[in-house]
């Protein structure tokens, strides 16, 4: 069967763009009829400094949020990556496969790492050779991201491609990048041209999954816009980077197509549409952000189900680690 497998960093307040980018396409993939596998990325946050508190805290937050968004961890595996060691193990074996040039031409790296990239971690160099392990230590078929992680994935089948090539195998499967739905690529609410990030500098920039109604409300009737009405087709979006953005997030978040959408509001003006779209991110949003604030109340109950999400998952990643081994030539224990 094919089975899914995505992460997100535990390195501060997730937004909306992980939500519809990512978090609620997990939700969609839990009810077909394959396995999933979902995990907090907490060796890849530590790339850039962290603070040791807040990262535990952020990893446990971010678990809350999984689940309140509507993650099961019954029917899904659950993890944090650093407790399911396979992920470093194998990682190790791609920072050999990998090269230099290839890690050299990540945008992420080049954004991330700034001008001063000769002080960058090498972890954050070798940040895409980890993700790739992530995805292949579960022979993972399909991975749900937003636009943004698409360079990474296909870095990821270059990695498999290459392993299978040069020890003359066919054992890591070729993944399919699942990038779908209005809302792959959030925008700020400030600046059309700028993707959602909990970088921003400004909080009115995103709506974060923390945010209570208020907070949420307020954003919006305070997003940036264009002066003209709606139009009745999503062609007319062309060239009105906010305007799209609005109409893509009011989408995503009421499960419709963009046209589906400008059908029933076209024509309208921001004054009429924003509080519409105000209220249908309060009505979806808010519940998420008070079940996250309940699951928080019972942190130790939230580590519980990362130690079973682990040992389940490592049922799977230590046979495939095992044999990548002894493909690799490695001596196993006796
Ligand atoms: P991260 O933590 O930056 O983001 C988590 C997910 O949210 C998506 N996303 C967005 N989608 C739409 N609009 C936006 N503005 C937006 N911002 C973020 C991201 O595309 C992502 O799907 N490298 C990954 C984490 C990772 C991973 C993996 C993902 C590590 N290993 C293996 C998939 C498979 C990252 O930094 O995502």
């Amino acid at each position: 069967t094919p089975r899914v497998f995505s992460g997100i960093q535990p390195s501060g307040d997730l937004h909306l763009g992980n939500y519809l980018g990512a978090l609620k396409r997990f939700v969609d993939w839990q009810s077909k009829d394959v396995e999933t596998v979902y995990c907090m990325v907490d060796l890849h946050a530590i790339t850039v400094w962290q603070d040791p508190k807040d990262l535990m805290h952020s990893t446990r937050e971010l678990c809350a949020g999984f689940i309140a968004a509507g993650i099961d961890p019954e029917k899904s595996i659950l993890i944090n990556q650093s407790q399911v060691p396979e992920h470093a193990q194998l990682a190790w074996i791609f920072n050999c496969v990998a090269r230099m040039g290839w890690m050299q031409r990540m945008t992420q790296f080049k954004d991330k790492a700034g001008k001063n990239a000769q002080n960058a971690s090498l972890g954050l160099f070798a940040y895409p050779a980890l993700m790739a392990a992530d995805i292949l230590i579960y022979h993972a078929t399909h991975v749900p991201v937003g636009e943004d992680q698409k360079q990474h994935l296909e870095l990821t089948r270059d990695i498999a491609a290459k392993f299978n090539h040069d020890y003359g195998v066919d054992f890591f499967p070729m993944t399919e990048p699942v990038i779908e739905g209005a809302a792959t690529r959030v925008m700020s609410l400030r600046d059309g041209s700028k993707k959602m990030s909990k970088s921003d500098p400004s909080d009115a920039s995103r709506i974060n999954m923390t945010d209570d109604a208020d907070a949420i409300a307020k954003k919006i009737r305070k997003a940036k816009t264009d002066p003209d009405a709606l139009p009745s087709e999503a062609k007319g979006l062309d060239e009105r980077p906010e305007a799209r953005n609005l109409v893509n997030i009011y989408a995503a978040l009421n499960d419709q197509t963009v046209d589906q959408v400008l059908t029933d509001v076209g024509g309208k003006q921001f004054g009429e549409f924003k509080p519409m779209l105000a209220d249908l991110a309060v009505a979806k949003m808010a519940p998420i952000s008070t079940e996250m604030g309940r699951l928080m109340n019972d942190t130790a109950e939230i580590d519980r189900i990362l130690t079973r999400g682990s040992e389940r998952a490592r049922e799977i990643t230590s046979p495939i680690l095992r044999k990548t081994y002894d493909i690799v030539g490695m001596i196993p224990p006796v």
